[in-house]
């Protein structure tokens, strides 16, 4: 096992789908892979290993904020051969270009957070999307409907802070073309880029900064549903 994931080397296929909650790693697992095991429970950060029409796919969390994230991101790349990483998560809108349920496929993150500039001393780094899962996810999502204008493909920006000091340093970046706010893609696509692998977040919009609407449970399910198809039709695609 890795210091923070209690798997066997071999137990973890090369394709990884990473939501925040654990719980939805459990119910990615539990409702669309086939025979999925659960190969570590360590600190409640559950990971599974199933099959999505004939692929091995595994499911694993990634905890809140990209420290975090960038915990398990770097154990599976380094420890686990890991080749792509796509995570699935949430995150709020910042322009009213979106509408919640939305989906936003990100292109390339911004950041508050001090990991990259430790890392770059000071230089700024641009964290991109590997572009073929960018394209196989943006193809997977318009497949049935080519003119759907609830998919995003754009910039978004990874926040260390869920409850901000200023959030309208936030806000100055829609003017530069931001649509949205979670917290882990920056820091998961540097890490992808650093190990040489491939790494794309997928998001679905839970809250509406601007117009402060906020999706039901159930609304969340089923738009989280569709963003986790997207991903498996395009991890295994591309
Ligand atoms: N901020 C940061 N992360 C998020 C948000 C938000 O408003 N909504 C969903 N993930």
């Amino acid at each position: 096992m890795s210091t923070h994931i209690g798997a066997a080397p071999g137990d973890v296929a090369p394709l990884v789908l990473m939501p925040g909650d654990p719980l939805r790693a459990r119910w990615i697992a539990e409702t669309f892979l086939t025979d999925a095991r659960c190969y570590t429970e360590v600190r409640g950060m559950y990971g599974y290993t199933g099959t999505w029409q004939g692929h091995r796919v595994s499911v694993q969390g990634s905890g809140m904020g990209q420290p975090s994230c960038a915990i398990y991101a770097t154990e599976l790349f380094r420890e686990y051969d890991v080749q792509s990483i796509i995570r699935v998560g949430s995150c709020g809108a910042l322009t009213e270009r979106l509408a919640v349920r939305d989906i936003v496929i990100a292109q390339a993150a911004c950041t508050d957070s001090s990991m990259n500039s430790i890392r770059f001393e000071g230089l700024d780094y641009a964290p991109i999307a590997d572009f073929g899962l960018l394209r196989a996810a943006s193809d997977a999502a318009h497949r049935s409907a080519p003119d759907r204008d609830d998919v995003h493909v754009g910039l978004i920006f990874s926040g260390d802070s869920f409850y901000a000091a200023r959030p309208e340093l936030t806000r100055r970046m829609v003017d530069f073309g931001v649509l949205a706010i979670e917290m882990e893609a920056s820091a998961l696509y540097t890490i992808a880029a650093g190990f040489g692998r491939r790494a794309l977040a997928i998001c679905t919009v839970s809250d509406h900064i601007v117009t402060g609407e906020e999706t039901t449970a159930q609304e969340r399910e089923q738009t989280f549903g569709e963003m986790v198809e997207i991903a498996l039709a395009a991890g295994t695609s591309a």
